[in-house]
């Protein structure tokens, strides 16, 4: 099994997130970095986490009209990320172009699809006009982000089983919200564990505060692969 893990680099400045990275690089598969380090760093910060062996998910959520989309995929993808974020909500033309944009590209990413926030629950969906509850609106989006090409999609731990139902099994699905047993959920409340969650059929799981926040992140790393030991991805 390669290394599920993918450490969120939930930090605000570079000296701390490659700190982290250098340190965690060895334990873990990737680093996830999302808008708060990279609208503070820039696209150096890609290059320098690269630069540690680790591979990245860039974690921007594109969403805007398909060049533009198509043209943020290509930049990142020279950038050379391993994953990368777009909202499926974005639509079908939007969808292709990104993942047209990603075949292209030297070094291939696998361009995710986020459903519907977590943070959104029903009323919030029909505030925005949508009279789906968000189990129905993930199941419907995840349909149309992998017709139109993706191959891989952002899910919370719950959507695991019910997604892999309806998905090719050549979907890869990454899943935040995941907690080692006995550690603070924080404000994370719908979890599962690390072995839960790839028994349930994640392919890759992103977890933030249980390792960067441990006293020892390297060590907290290292416990969960053990914890996911003999355990088919
Ligand atoms: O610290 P924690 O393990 O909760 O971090 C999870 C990471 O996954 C954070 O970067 C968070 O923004 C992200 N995430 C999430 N829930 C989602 C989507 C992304 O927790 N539904």
């Amino acid at each position: 099994m390669q290394n599920p893990i993918i450490a969120a680099l939930d930090v605000p400045d570079a000296a701390r997130a490659l700190a982290l990275a250098e340190q965690l690089a060895p334990a873990v598969g990737a680093f996830k970095i999302g808008k708060e380090l990279f609208v503070a760093e820039g696209p150096d910060i890609v290059r320098r986490v690269r630069d540690t062996g680790a591979s990245v998910f860039l974690d921007l959520k594109f969403h805007d009209i398909p060049n533009t989309v198509a043209k943020a995929v290509a930049s990142a993808a020279r950038l050379d990320v391993q994953m990368l974020t777009i909202h499926a909500s974005g639509g079908t033309e939007m969808l292709r172009a990104a993942q047209a944009a990603a075949d292209e590209a030297e070094h291939t990413p696998l361009i995710l699809g986020v459903t519907v926030l977590t943070s959104m629950d029903e009323t919030d969906l029909a505030e925005i006009g949508i009279e789906k509850n968000p189990a129905q609106q993930v199941q419907h989006l995840a349909t149309l982000a992998t017709a139109a090409g993706l191959k891989g999609l952002v899910c919370s731990p719950m959507e695991i089983a019910p997604l892999r139902k309806i998905l090719p099994d050549d979907i890869q699905l990454i899943t935040p919200g995941i907690r080692p047993a006995n550690s603070d959920t924080g404000d994370q409340k719908r979890i599962m564990t690390p072995a839960e969650a790839i028994n349930a059929g994640a392919s890759w799981l992103v977890i933030g505060r249980p390792i960067c926040g441990a006293e020892n992140p390297r060590a907290a790393a290292e416990a969960i692969l053990e914890s996911l030991a003999g355990l088919a991805k």
